[in-house]
């Protein structure tokens, strides 16, 4: 039991009732955790300071507190520091990788939808928020235990293939289309979209051939089929690159024949109409409604979403279905989620996470105006010039290409998890590749720093060293820092969102480089205190990296 879980369980033995909460004092002299007295005046008919001097009468003395004390309204808690220090560091010794979590997930089944590229678009920048939240927060689910199913639900299906087979029916080229078919693809989208506006008769062309390929024409199938194949194996290289692995690539098209059944449970509960020929499922409020087929009778992206959380519910029988999409979506997801109510499925079961644009510092970012940025080019870049660095500051490192490779990633990664996923994201290279002050190299730099003092101390870490000689005030604040990881790891997952652990990351790689420069690890006065200045550095070391790691980054031992 940590320290704020046994002062909650003295407060319970005093009458609090209800969830007990404990601040983090402003200031070190205020004690280590503060109870705030407000609420309970109600409960007491009391004034508060009155409540908080008549708990620490009533709590007296403990064996894991220095002292207690009324401070106005708040119960002031000094834990005994040896203690705090010792439980927190024997933790992390003997948990390891494992430090941090705790099973809350276990038994749980989690589905996370994300990434979901678009086959016949490349994978662009804008694929970097839905990708490495989805991934962190798969990640996190694992390290807690959670039965984690990870589906990349690409975008195979829909009117765009219309688009795609009608271009190329005009214009394709098979040898072009070979040597570089995402680029190729693209091209041809880009032009038929330009052509569309001219020609209007275009666009009635794209939708008979989505039609077509609806109904199962060979044709229309084989060369959506070689387009599908061709652009999904160069999704699984950039995938490689970033050591992300899917339980799924189940898109869009592996729903196509499981429509049917949610076409005709709509009708039989009476949910749906037809109006201006197409099926819809009309919402409460001023809400559109939800198209499930066109007039043509096409089927659209809601009716396959919802085929998609019928097999899901059938297949993994989950209690939570994520969906990591852009805010954009955000209506899409309201209408679906409704409709699966009326058909019967959990919908709290279902929750959209939505995150906010990427934007270009001159507007919005387009696929149909060519107007996006590669991710690979994005990866290539903040590689190479880390590569650069390394090359410059430190050419004897083993491994330069892989390590380069890892804190070019981690760069990018970083950039984008350090913030709230709800604002949107101005993309600019600077952003991307901008390595030093709160980024993800400087973690990693700190993490290295710390294996670095580890390799140069030539000893084994002793678990058992004596660890009543910290008393440093940078030692303590490293360790109450380490002391936050588990909760700060649960924390995320309160409303999914990663910035929490990055934010913490940043913060704790400060005071490791605090309790660097103070205090001298290696040539630390005594042995006592060398090894367990010693012990200190791995621990954080191990915080780091298991922080890192959930975030989907790479801890590379030197750098
Ligand atoms: N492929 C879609 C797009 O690029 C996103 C898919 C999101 N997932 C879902 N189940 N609808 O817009």
């Amino acid at each position: 039991m940590d320290f704020r879980e046994k002062i909650g369980e003295l407060l319970k033995k005093q009458g609090i009732q209800g969830d007990i909460v404990l601040e983090v004092p402003p200031q070190p002299e205020l004690g280590d955790f503060a109870f705030p007295c407000f609420p309970l005046a109600k409960q007491f008919k009391k004034a508060p300071n009155a409540i908080a001097a008549d708990l620490v009468l009533k709590i007296g003395k403990v064996d894991f507190l220095e002292k207690v004390v009324a401070t106005g309204p708040y119960v002031n808690f000094f834990v005994d520091k040896p203690k705090r220090t010792e439980a927190v560091l024997r933790d992390i010794t003997k948990r390891k990788d494992t430090f941090g979590s705790h099973p809350i997930g276990k038994g749980k089944t989690i589905v996370i939808d994300y990434s979901q590229p678009n086959v016949g678009k490349p994978l662009g920048i804008h694929h970097l928020g839905s990708t490495v939240i989805g991934h962190s927060l798969a990640n996190i689910h694992k390290f807690l235990g959670y039965n984690v199913v990870g589906v990349n639900y690409i975008g195979d299906w829909g009117t765009q293939f219309g688009v795609l087979l009608s271009a190329y029916a005009k214009w394709g080229d098979e040898k072009k289309l070979q040597a570089d078919p995402v680029n190729y693809l693209l091209s041809l989208y880009v032009k038929y979209s330009a052509e569309e506006e001219k020609d209007p008769a275009l666009h009635e062309e794209a939708k008979a051939w989505f039609k077509r390929l609806e109904d199962g024409d060979p044709h229309a199938t084989k060369l959506w089929t070689m387009f599908r194949d061709y652009n999904l194996s160069t999704f699984k290289r950039v995938y490689k690159r970033l050591e992300i692995e899917f339980d799924s690539f189940n898109g869009e098209a592996f729903v196509r024949d499981k429509m049917g059944p949610i076409i005709d449970d709509v009708k039989k509960k009476g949910i749906s109409e037809e109006d201006q020929g197409m099926l819809i499922v009309r919402m409460e409020g001023d809400l559109p409604p939800c198209i499930l087929r066109k007039s043509d009778e096409a089927s659209t992206y809601a009716l396959r979403d919802l085929a998609a959380i019928k097999y899901r519910f059938d297949t993994y029988k989950p209690d939570k279905v994520l969906y990591v999409v852009a805010q954009q979506q955000t209506l899409h997801f309201i209408q679906v989620f409704a409709v699966a109510k009326k058909l019967g499925f959990d919908n709290d079961k279902l929750e959209h996470i939505s995150f906010g644009m990427m934007r270009l510092p001159d507007g919005k970012m387009s696929t149909r105006k060519g107007k996006i940025i590669f991710m690979e080019d994005v990866l290539d870049r903040a590689v190479e010039d880390v590569a650069k660095i390394i090359q410059d500051k430190n050419p004897e490192l083993k491994d330069k290409a892989r390590v380069a490779e890892q804190v070019g990633i981690g760069a990018v990664f970083f950039a984008y998890l350090m913030n709230d996923r709800i604002k949107d994201f101005e993309f600019s290279w600077d952003r991307m590749l901008d390595f030093e002050g709160d980024t993800g190299p400087y973690v990693q730099y700190t993490h290295a720093r710390a294996c670095s003092v580890l390799r140069k101390a030539k000893e084994e870490v002793s678990v058992d060293a004596n660890l009543s000689v910290l008393n440093a005030k940078s030692e303590y604040e490293l360790v109450t820092m380490l002391e936050r990881f588990p909760d700060i790891v649960a924390s995320v997952l309160h409303d999914y969102k990663p910035h929490i652990l990055s934010q913490y990351l940043l913060r704790l790689s400060h005071q490791f480089n605090e309790f660097y420069h103070d205090c001298p690890i290696i040539t630390a006065e005594n042995d006592e205190l060398r090894k367990a200045r010693l012990l200190l550095c791995d621990c954080a070391r191990q915080a780091l990296q298991n922080g890192l790691g959930l975030l989907g980054i790479a801890s590379p031992q030197e750098m």
